[in-house]
């Protein structure tokens, strides 16, 4: 069976998208199969971020609703060996969608992938209770500020609740000018608040925000600082030794 891990963050903007297609290419580059599962139902963005737009055609609503197969809804990224993304749905549809059956999609796909990358919606809400309902281990996105701090501990809270213990988390968009000027929450501070193992740090990067946004998972370009980093941090999550 695959390995099934939800990206999370409760404040929006954290950079949990981008971290999800990265870390799913990275390890796709490192020849395990994968899927992206795109849960921000309505504000779909894990297409864009892969330059997929243009493909889908069925989304996690059609799957759970029967309106098509798994493997319709299974778009198979370009440049990576068996990387593939389920797109979100376009909007937001409400009472369809229950615990079991994503529950049964989930198991369904760790049968057939390495790994399952769950990219959850901004919240502590519906759409969000959804998105961790058969994850091992959460994956939380923070930046550094207090905001994001505080609503990372209260995605801790409620993984917990749903009996999703093991966590860490990551702080992305990291300035170090700004941290070591004190303007910013310091890696010794936040890891002070945070209650779970931390697996890295991520810079803020304009090349990875360009190629994002011009839909390509930067790790695609090895021999650089940033995918060095990446592999580093992805190891810790997935904890191999
Ligand atoms: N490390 C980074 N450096 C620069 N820009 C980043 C970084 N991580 C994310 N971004 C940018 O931040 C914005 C929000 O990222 P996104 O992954 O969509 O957030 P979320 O999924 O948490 O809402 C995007 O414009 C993205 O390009
Ligand atoms: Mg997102």
């Amino acid at each position: 069976m695959g390995r099934i891990f939800l990206i999370a963050s409760g404040k929006g903007g954290t950079g949990k998208s981008v971290f999800a297609s990265n870390m799913g290419a990275l390890l796709a580059a490192r020849g395990s199969s994968v899927v992206l599962v795109d849960m921000d139902m309505g504000l779909r963005t894990l297409d864009i971020y892969m330059g997929l737009e243009s493909k889908v055609v069925y989304n996690v609503y059609d799957v759970v609703s029967g309106l098509c197969r798994i493997k319709q809804a299974l778009i198979k990224d370009k440049r990576f060996q068996s990387l593939y993304l389920m797109a979100a749905a376009p909007r937001r549809d409400d009472g369809r969608v229950t615990p079991l059956h994503m529950k049964v999609l989930f198991r369904r796909l760790a049968e057939r992938f390495d790994y399952v990358i769950v990219d959850s919606p901004a919240g502590i809400d519906e759409g969000f209770l959804l998105s961790a309902v058969s994850a091992e281990k959460a994956v939380i996105v923070i930046t550094p500020e207090y905001t994001a701090i505080r609503d990372a501990e209260i995605v801790d809270k409620v993984l917990s609740e749903i009996g999703i213990h093991n966590k860490c988390y990551v702080i992305n968009k990291v300035k170090s000018e700004l941290v070591a000027s004190g303007t910013m929450p310091s890696i010794a501070e936040i890891n002070g608040i945070l209650r779970m193992p931390f697996a890295g740090i991520i810079q803020y990067d304009d090349n990875i925000h360009v190629a994002a946004n011009n839909g390509l998972p930067i790790v695609f370009k090895k021999d650089t600082y940033i995918y060095r980093n990446m592999e580093k941090i992805v190891d810790r999550i997935i904890e191999r030794r």
